[in-house]
């Protein structure tokens, strides 16, 4: 049994995982658990990058010690991974002292290959990147384009890397290894940068006190870069006695070694690591494979654009599986997606409400009618579902080794079209009716089943939770591990068929997106603030409090909102302005008994357009079980009066 080794970048932890980071953790959770059930040794490994002035700041900012900002963000992301089913072996931090010994190491190595000098450094230097840049890398203004901000000029005594001695190496390891870089796209960019020149890099500060020291260079911190790179092996062990991990998934002829990265982070990867690995003579990883960005509004999902999303709320509703589908089934990999919250109720309600919950209940519910609570009696071997189902193994497999996970899911649904199609043909609903429970029923019934269970073990590494219920579903009692579970022969034969249960229910479109669209005009205000549940109990100052203008108003007009079953349009005088505010109380008010009514409004809050009104405030609201209950003066007074 070959290796196969496994990682995502690891993340900063300036400030909480958003959907962009939650996504390469899951593509590296789906591969990792495909490997393990083709039956590889397979390890995965995620973690969080610790170091670095943007840490520094950020922890500074906050009043306290850069440890505790990276405690508490990479609790988060341990606790966000259990929720979304991540399988990962190991969270490496680059503040452990097992990554500080590999760090160590590996420069002990490069420095014995003559590959460090002290040297003058100056250049544009951008602090989220941590990265140099040369005047033709940067946009008008010497702006940084990764994060469109301003970059510094900076100047000072550094260890430089001897990067430009390994430019014919990197370009033999393109050449002679082309899957060194996937997609092919990206290879080639990498390559013309390397084409162009390498110069040497800077791999040391002087002026930054939150990171390694640079062994033997007593003022220096290793460079984030260098530093951050390594935990690939430091987490395996590499530098410190027991290295069995590092041999076995590492240092091996016999395994494999992928780097799972978005496309912001390549040039690190596909240029200085293997330079690094070269110069300290270490084995190389196979692939780095890198993916495009999700989008929100046209825009890279970033916290510096601050248009981040946290599908907290989507996993609460639609369960963390649905979303884990959503993101694997809604990007080619490699290429640009958007995120939207109307896709992915489409999405959920088009392939998983309706293709996979409706094709299990309805065979479900046929065999346990015609079998007495079981499935049926007699199985098939002959039948065109058999052919069409070796297809999309076959198609499947050769889409998840590509990574084309897109692909992939689109082929086990085509089977389950496929199965759909030869119910409609066969009508098993009638049969039932005419002849009774038949072995050609029987038949009929077992290849639906197994037709269903084959795509729901095909789901297994993307829907960790769901996949195992809709076996059990299906009357396969233990998940399968090992390739063979998608041959055509799984399902047994009269085993018991639990009462089907919802597995995914249809979700009302319109109310979600209202809902959605009122968590959104509470939010319309908040930037990237970690979450209140984030922060845990806290305390603000009076001051800010008094950010908040609240001021008493009387409603002189009020409507319901045509399509919405939750929305009013509540025309309020506020001093001697009129304002209309929209508001999610339609359930509860009528909106006649609401006119001369006194309530309370936000007066500075942003606006926002909830379908398609713009709303100039909130009115404010007790919420009673989700319910809200307005808040009046206990007497009448003066419109526009402030409340404090
Ligand atoms: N700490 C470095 C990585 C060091 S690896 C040795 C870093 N961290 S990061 O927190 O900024 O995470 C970057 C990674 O998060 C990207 O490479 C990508 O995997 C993921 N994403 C962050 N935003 C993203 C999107 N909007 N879309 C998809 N993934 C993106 O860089």
């Amino acid at each position: 049994m070959s290796s196969f080794y496994v990682t995502t970048p690891i993340y900063y932890v300036n400030d909480y995982p958003h959907i962009g980071h939650m996504f390469t953790t899951i593509v590296a959770d789906v591969v990792a658990r495909y490997h393990r059930l083709a039956g590889d040794d397979t390890y995965f490994l995620t973690g969080t990058d610790e170091h670095g002035q943007n840490i520094e700041r950020t922890a500074r900012e906050k009043g306290i010690p850069p440890l505790e900002q990276a405690n508490l963000v990479a609790g988060r992301c341990e606790e966000l991974w259990r929720e979304i089913g991540i399988s990962h072996d190991d969270f490496i931090r680059t503040t452990e002292p097992r990554h500080h010994a590999g760090v160590r190491a590996i420069i002990r190595r490069i420095e014995a290959a003559g590959d460090f000098y002290s040297g003058q450094h100056e250049g544009w230097y951008c602090p989220r990147c941590e990265t140099f840049y040369t005047e033709k890398e940067l946009g008008p203004d010497q702006q940084c384009l990764v994060h469109e901000a301003p970059t510094e000029w900076k100047s000072e005594e550094n260890l430089f890397f001897r990067l430009s001695k390994y430019q014919q190496p990197l370009l033999d390891l393109y050449r002679d290894n082309p899957r060194f870089v996937r997609p092919e796209t990206r290879l080639n960019e990498v390559r013309s940068f390397v084409e162009g020149g390498l110069k040497d890099l800077s791999v040391s500060r002087s002026n930054l006190s939150w990171g390694i020291p640079f062994p033997g260079h007593p003022g220096q911190t290793v460079y984030v870069w260098l530093d951050a790179l390594t935990n690939y092996i430091s987490a395996l062990g590499f530098g410190r006695k027991d290295t069995v991990l590092y041999e076995r998934y590492w240092d091996t002829t016999d395994g494999v070694r992928l780097h799972l990265i978005g496309k912001d982070i390549l040039r690190f990867h596909a240029v200085y690591w293997p330079a690094f690995l070269l110069s300290a003579g270490l084995p190389l990883p196979h692939t780095v494979w890198t993916h495009g960005w999700w989008l929100k509004d046209q825009k890279k999902v970033s916290k510096s654009v601050g248009n981040v999303v946290r599908p907290d709320d989507l996993m609460e509703r639609f369960g963390s599986d649905s979303l884990r589908y959503f993101l694997m089934r809604e990007m080619v990999f490699g290429q640009y997606a958007s995120f939207s919250d109307e896709a992915f109720v489409d999405k959920y309600n088009a392939d998983l409400a309706n293709d996979l919950g409706n094709t299990v209940s309805r065979v479900v519910t046929l065999s346990r009618r015609a079998f007495d609570g079981q499935t049926p009696p007699v199985a098939c071997a002959d039948n065109p579902l058999i052919e069409a189902a070796a297809k999309a193994v076959a198609d499947y497999r050769a889409a998840m080794d590509e990574l084309a996970f897109h692909t992939a899911l689109a082929g086990l649904w085509k089977l389950l079209s496929e199965a759909n199609q030869y119910f409609v043909e066969r009508e098993p609903w009638k049969l039932i009716k005419s002849e009774g429970a038949t072995e050609k029923l029987s038949r009929i019934l077992w290849n639906g089943l197994e037709a269903t269970r084959i795509v729901t073990v095909g789901l297994l590494p993307f829907m960790p939770e769901v996949a195992p219920r809709v076996l059990a579903a299906l009357g396969v009692a233990r998940p399968p591990h090992g390739f063979e579970a998608l041959e055509w022969g799984g399902t047994p034969t009269s085993a018991l068929l639990p009462e089907p249960q919802p597995l995914f229910p249809r979700i009302d479109k319109q109310d979600y997106l209202e809902d959605a669209m009122d968590d959104k005009t509470q939010q319309a205000q908040k930037t990237d603030e970690p979450t209140a549940k984030e922060k845990g109990p806290g305390q603000i100052d009076i001051d800010r409090f008094f950010e908040t203008e609240l001021r008493v108003a009387t409603v002189i007009e009020a409507e319901a909102v045509p399509k919405s079953n939750k929305l009013l349009r509540i025309q309020v005088a506020l001093g001697d302005e009129k304002r209309q505010v929209v508001a999610g109380i339609a359930q509860q008010y009528a909106p006649e008994d609401l006119v001369g009514k006194q309530v309370v409004v936000v007066a500075n809050l942003k606006p926002a357009k909830l379908m398609g009104l713009e709303s100039q405030g909130m009115i404010l609201a007790a919420s009673e079980d989700g319910k809200p209950v307005l808040l009046h003066p206990g007497q009448p007074v003066a419109n526009g009066v402030r409340v404090r």
